[in-house]
């Protein structure tokens, strides 16, 4: 595992820890959360009076044991309309369960029966709707109620009475009940006579206002009978205000408790007895859980009543009493556990946190741990990996002065040996010279002389650069410059190769704004390097091209001179390589050495000059010197005192002219020679070589030549020669891709390759014999050896032609190296005797079949098979018509359409050429012999 995967895969962990405390809390959050689930709303009719309070008091504290739950309260203060509104409003806030206690029956009803339809639970509680659609009723029973208040009335009176019936509002459903079971209850007292009723809407004022208007009545009543203990102490102080003589009996309703409760009331004497109305807040919220809980529950939830009245009424306070202590006891304990249960909430959180923490601390002091852990690993592969790489830079940088001592070393030997060859190639071209001079020489002599010297000036040329690079690179050789016309110079230079450039129809033009620009530099170095850029320019130009020296003083500081041609260009690839030390480019014209450009730059840098190239493929070269004017910039040890003559431009000249010189003019093909059998293809780039080849092979072959590889290939398959020789290194295709690609085209695999190389490697042969080239052999090489080995090769071939006349088997016997020629063969032969009865069959046909042309497929045939397609097809119908003949009854008839001759006459004359005898002839002897 890397660094970089390490520091990600606990980023990962990390990630994941976090993400894992992150839903523990969430988890957590969302426990607590699930405890808030319910939402009550309760709808009190009106919520002032002490009763009402009691229920809400009630419901409260039964709803503080269920303490996730929500409790919406609205009371519609004794309005119908505003408790619709008010339900409504509930509903839309998504309630899930509703208790109402309706004002009125009518009005409620519409709204509890939408909600009960719309799956909302309803409790009703005390007052009911008129309908049956609810889900459970929590209450007394008020006709009960009625029933027992009028029956206590019933059982109390001694003798005839007369009551009055004060009951509660009008439409609501206890004061309809209550006034039902008083009537009921009565009933079975003859002596009590019910005298009126009045409305008190349940409450005191009303109550009062309604009596004082039957004030008249009043003193005949013996009872009232008020539905509740408030208008029961509203009466009180009714029948109070007129002083009666006698003692009203007044009975209430509800039986609160508490100081305005009816109980204090009884106690106080104030009425008469009460009637118990629990409010039954408690129940109405344990039916609602059990409703919300889906646990069983009763739909109608009676709750009990009783009398009471002076001989209860202590009993009932002191229960009551009792009670409300153990109210508030239970007030207190909840109030204890609420806080203990804040506590232990705190507590808990705070233990959460540590427990968090402490997984946290551990956790990333796991990973503290880890990563330490990591660091020391990291850090010491770190360390062995810089001291690997130290001792690698140590020991590169060893090999490196190494390399570097070894070069100068090979340098200096070349050098040395480069300083020995001076003096024999001085003591040649001397002698040569003198030769030369005297005209009384035969052509062929003064040729092959011309190029005696032409290469004896190259391979001084090449000498001298290399001395001359390594004075500059090596022994740091400085410059010896004086002031000079540079425009005379140049033009010295120039004129040197109008010769050349007149002989090959290029056009050499000089263009300069003076006729004198004086420049600080070497003669003795610089001329090398225009020598050089304008016999390059020579070299890569076509004849009718240009070669065109521009020179350029556009300011004080520097001249420009250019040397532009529109020869073959340089590949982009190779551009910026150029300048390299011994760098050739490939498929380049292998004329140079590598050495001459990276020469003239060392040379021009010296003087602190730039050398720049710009070349397009196929459009041209155009090198740019530019030199720096005035002499600040030059040391005074690099100062010359003297002006320095540059004498010896001229002899200097001819050695880079030796380069493009062409001594050796193209053999003239003589017209009156024979043509000989066989051609060979050379491919030479050297057109010297090249020209030396072609007269010494044509003696003996007809030969074709070709200077690039791609030529080269086009005209093998179009010549089909018997036989090529090839250079390797060749512009366009090199001399192995060309062989590669002939041994694997069927239209020329057959032909014997030798490819002629001056690398003379043991890889590079082996190379080329990979390429499938039949030989290798390395320049210089010897010109009788090359023509031994040409024979050689078309000997060989004309054996393997002779098997493969005689005997179609032999062709299994084809070199497997050959598969090529196997595989045509094997389709040539097979389509031939497929083809034996078919008069028509043509070479045309074979052509067709094979996809070669037809002068492609007789020199393939003839040069594998030694013989004419026509020959051998004429041949194997006969040896067809011998086969049938002593094999089988066919008639000569037969046998002349079964190989495809037009009629039997032509066919027994032609049998007869070929075997002295007529086929019949031949098939009675037969006969005989047998
Ligand atoms: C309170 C009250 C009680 C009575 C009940 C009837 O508002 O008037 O006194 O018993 O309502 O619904």
């Amino acid at each position: 595992m890397n660094i970089r995967s390490k520091v990600s895969a606990i980023c990962y962990y990390q990630y994941i820890l976090i993400f894992l405390v992150m839903s523990l809390f969430i988890s957590g959050c969302h426990k607590v959360k699930n405890k808030v689930s319910y939402t009550i709303g309760f709808s009190q009719c009106t919520g002032s009076d002490l009763w009402r309070r009691t229920m809400l008091d009630e419901m409260k504290t039964e709803l503080s044991l269920h303490p996730g739950a929500e409790f919406i309260y609205s009371d519609a203060q004794g309005s119908s309309k505003r408790q619709v509104a008010q339900v409504a409003k509930m509903l839309d806030q998504g309630i899930d369960l509703l208790i109402i206690s309706p004002n009125e029956a009518q009005p409620l009803t519409p709204i509890v029966e939408s909600a009960y339809e719309k799956g909302i639970p309803v409790i009703v509680i005390d007052r009911k709707t008129a309908s049956s659609l609810y889900t459970a009723y929590v209450g007394a029973d008020n006709y009960e109620i009625g029933k027992m208040a009028g029956q206590y009335i019933g059982s109390m009176a001694k003798g005839p009475i007369n009551v009055i019936e004060v009951m509660g509002l009008p439409g609501s459903s206890p004061a309809i009940e209550r006034d039902r079971g008083f009537v009921d209850g009565i009933k079975r007292f003859s002596n009590v006579h019910l005298i009126n009723k009045v409305y008190g809407d349940w409450l005191k004022n009303n109550a009062q206002t309604e009596l004082f208007k039957i004030k008249d009545q009043l003193s005949a009543v013996n009872a009232v009978f008020a539905h509740n203990d408030v208008m029961a102490a509203g009466t009180r102080r009714v029948l109070d205000s007129f002083n009666l003589p006698k003692k009203v009996k007044v009975i209430g309703v509800d039986a609160l408790p508490g100081n305005d409760g009816g109980i204090k009331m009884v106690d106080n004497k104030e009425i008469d007895a009460t009637l118990l109305y629990p409010t039954g807040g408690k129940e109405a919220i344990i039916t609602a859980f059990q409703i919300l809980n889906k646990e069983q529950f009763f739909r109608d939830n009676i709750l009990q009543s009783v009398v009471i009245d002076s001989a209860n009424v202590r009993l009932m306070e002191l229960q009551w009493r009792k009670i409300n202590s153990q109210q508030n006891d239970i007030v207190r304990q909840q109030k204890l556990l609420k806080e203990q249960d804040e506590i232990y909430k705190d507590q808990q959180s705070v233990l959460n946190i540590i427990v968090i923490s402490l997984v946290l601390a551990i956790v990333f002091g796991g990973l503290a741990f880890y990563w330490l852990m990591e660091n020391r690993k990291i850090n010491r592969s770190l360390e062995a990996k810089n001291d690997e790489i130290l001792h690698q830079r140590n020991r590169l940088i060893e090999m490196s002065s190494m390399a570097e001592a070894a070069t100068e070393a090979r340098l200096n030997f070349f050098t040395n040996v480069s300083h020995e060859f001076r003096t024999p190639l001085t003591l040649m071209l001397a002698p040569i010279q003198d030769f030369l001079s005297n005209e009384n020489h035969s052509e062929i002599a003064t040729r092959n002389f011309k190029m005696i010297q032409q290469n004896a000036l190259r391979l001084l040329k090449l000498v001298n650069q290399l001395i001359d690079y390594r004075k500059i690179e090596y022994e740091k050789q400085s410059l010896n410059a004086s002031a000079n016309n540079i425009v005379e110079f140049l033009k010295e230079i120039i004129d040197s190769f109008r010769l050349i450039a007149k002989n090959n129809h290029i056009s050499l033009e000089f263009f300069t704004p003076k006729k004198e620009i004086i420049v600080w530099f070497d003669t003795n170095m610089l001329d090398k390097v225009f020598f050089n850029l304008i016999s390059n320019a020579f070299k890569f130009t076509s004849e009718s091209g240009q070669v065109k020296v521009t020179l350029r003083a556009d300011n004080d500081d520097f001249v420009e001179i250019e040397i532009k041609d529109n020869g073959v260009g340089i590949n982009p690839e190779d551009v910026s390589k150029i300048f390299n030390q011994f760098y050739q480019a490939e498929n380049a014209p292998i004329t140079g050495s590598g050495i001459g450009l990276s020469l003239s730059k060392e040379i021009v840098e010296i003087h602190q000059g730039t050398i720049e190239v710009k070349s397009k493929k196929w459009a041209g070269t155009t090198f740019i010197v530019s030199l720096p004017l005035g002499d600040k910039h030059l040391k005074i040890n690099e100062k010359s005192g003297n002006h320095e003559e540059w004498l010896d431009l001229n002899s200097r000249s001819q050695i880079y002219l030796a380069d493009l010189e062409k001594v050796v003019e193209q053999p003239q093909k003589d017209l009156l020679s024979k043509p000989k059998e066989l051609t060979i293809l050379i491919v030479e780039d050297n057109t010297d070589l090249l020209h030396y080849l072609v007269e010494k092979f044509s003696v003996h072959y007809e030969v074709d030549s070709e200077e690039n590889g791609n030529n080269a290939l086009l005209k093998a398959i179009e010549l089909v020669p018997d036989l090529i020789i090839s250079d390797v290194l060749l512009p366009g295709q090199s001399g192995k891709q060309l062989t590669e690609k002939l041994k694997s085209d069927v239209r020329t695999s057959h032909i014997p390759i030798i490819l002629l190389t001056a690398q003379g490697s043991l890889e590079n042969q082996i190379s080329g014999i990979e390429s499938k080239a039949d030989l290798y052999i390395t320049k210089p090489f010897n010109f009788d050896y090359l023509l031994a080995s040409v024979h050689n090769l078309i000997n060989n071939r004309i054996l393997l032609k002779e098997h493969f006349t005689n005997d179609i088997s032999l062709i299994e016997k084809i070199p497997t190296s050959k598969n090529i020629d196997k595989k045509f063969l094997n389709d040539f032969v097979g389509i031939v005797e497929q083809n034996l009865s078919n008069e028509k069959f043509s070479v045309d046909d074979i052509c067709k079949i094979v996809g070669v042309s037809r002068i492609q497929l007789y020199r393939k045939v003839k040069a594998l098979m030694g013989c004419n397609i026509a020959d051998y097809i004429l041949n194997r119908r006969l040896l067809k018509a011998k086969h049938l003949l002593n094999n089988g009854n066919l008639t000569i008839a037969e046998i002349t359409y079964r190989i495809g001759f037009a009629n039997p006459n032509y066919f027994a004359t032609v049998f007869k050429a070929k075997y002295g005898c007529t086929p019949s002839e031949f098939k009675r002897n037969k006969i005989e012999d047998s």
